[in-house]
């Protein structure tokens, strides 16, 4: 059961939030539109990654949709002919809405998108920025931006291709075509499918392992893939060594050490 006292609620409770047990999970709730992203919900979203990034007792971040049928299916397109008709609007909205998926993008905490139902457009977008995806059987996977006339921009395509490489890429993209989750796990686009009752048990006891796990060992580790995936010209090698030696000389790895040899359970603190 999530501790009330934690839930919070953004973009008129179409985003909300709560911490269980050092898991942070962010719902979004917007379920009779198969929880389509408002501007008004990129923009809260935004604010609960932050309120969860800033919260220390957070070490672990799940991205969720409400209602069963979706995790988001993708922008709202009935807000498109107000703020996104043509390129000087779309820029502006892209602004808006990147801000968000930035944040995600360089989140320091480990983040899991749990994906039942829809996840289209959009909501790709945020499954593939998280550092795991994990799925329901029956959920369906596309961007179909070419069925809308959109161009699809560089992150985005930059995370497909990483994960899917470029020719599924492609046949997503120029097709606009819906996979499912057998397919997606085949090709590399989610990590781990379950029934749907299964899904929310499974994906809190891969967040419950991390959470009590050593968070610099995670840090690091997530440090390290993302700059492995840059180009060579940008990788940072300074910040991951700063962030291996922060690790090794941390009470934590010595924590690590003692209670193996004591043949007891670890108390990470993350220092
Ligand atoms: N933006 C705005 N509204 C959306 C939406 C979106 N991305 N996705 C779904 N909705 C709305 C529908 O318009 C419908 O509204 P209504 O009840 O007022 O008619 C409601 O959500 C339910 O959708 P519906 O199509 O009836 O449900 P479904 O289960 O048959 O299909 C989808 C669900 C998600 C497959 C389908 O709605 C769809 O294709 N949505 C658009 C997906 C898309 O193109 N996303 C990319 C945007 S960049």
């Amino acid at each position: 059961m999530p501790d009330i006292s934690s839930e919070k609620s953004y973009a008129d409770g179409r985003i909300l939030q709560h911490v269980t047990d050092g898991v942070g999970v962010i719902t979004f709730n917007n379920p009779d539109k198969r929880n389509a992203m408002s501007l008004e919900m990129w923009e809260g979203f935004g604010e609960a990654l932050t309120s969860l990034r800033d919260d220390e007792t957070v070490r672990v971040v799940i991205l969720r949709g409400a209602g069963g049928k979706a995790f988001v299916s993708g922008a709202d397109i009935s807000q498109f002919e107000k703020t996104r008709h043509n390129a000087a609007a779309s820029e502006e909205y892209a602004k808006r809405s990147a801000a968000q998926r930035a944040l995600l993008a360089g989140y320091p905490k480990p983040t899991i998108a749990c994906i039942e139902g829809f996840c289209l457009g959009g909501g790709m977008q945020v499954a593939m920025l998280a550092d795991i995806r994990i799925a329901a059987h029956g959920s369906q996977f596309g961007i179909p931006a070419a069925k809308l006339g959109i161009a699809y921009g560089y992150d985005g395509l930059k995370h497909l291709v990483s994960l899917v490489g470029p020719s599924w890429a492609r046949l997503l993209m120029y097709t606009g075509m819906r996979i499912e989750s057998a397919e997606a796990l085949r090709i590399g686009l989610v990590e781990r499918v379950f029934p749907e009752s299964g899904l929310w048990g499974e994906t809190m006891a891969i967040a419950q392992t991390i959470s009590e796990n050593a968070p610099l060992a995670i840090k690091a580790a997530k440090i390290t893939i993302a700059e492995v995936l840059k180009d060579e010209s940008r990788r940072d090698m300074d910040a991951i060594k700063a962030i291996g030696t922060a690790c090794m000389d941390s009470a934590d790895f010595r924590e690590g050490r003692q209670a193996f040899m004591e043949k007891r359970k670890p108390q990470f603190q993350g220092k």
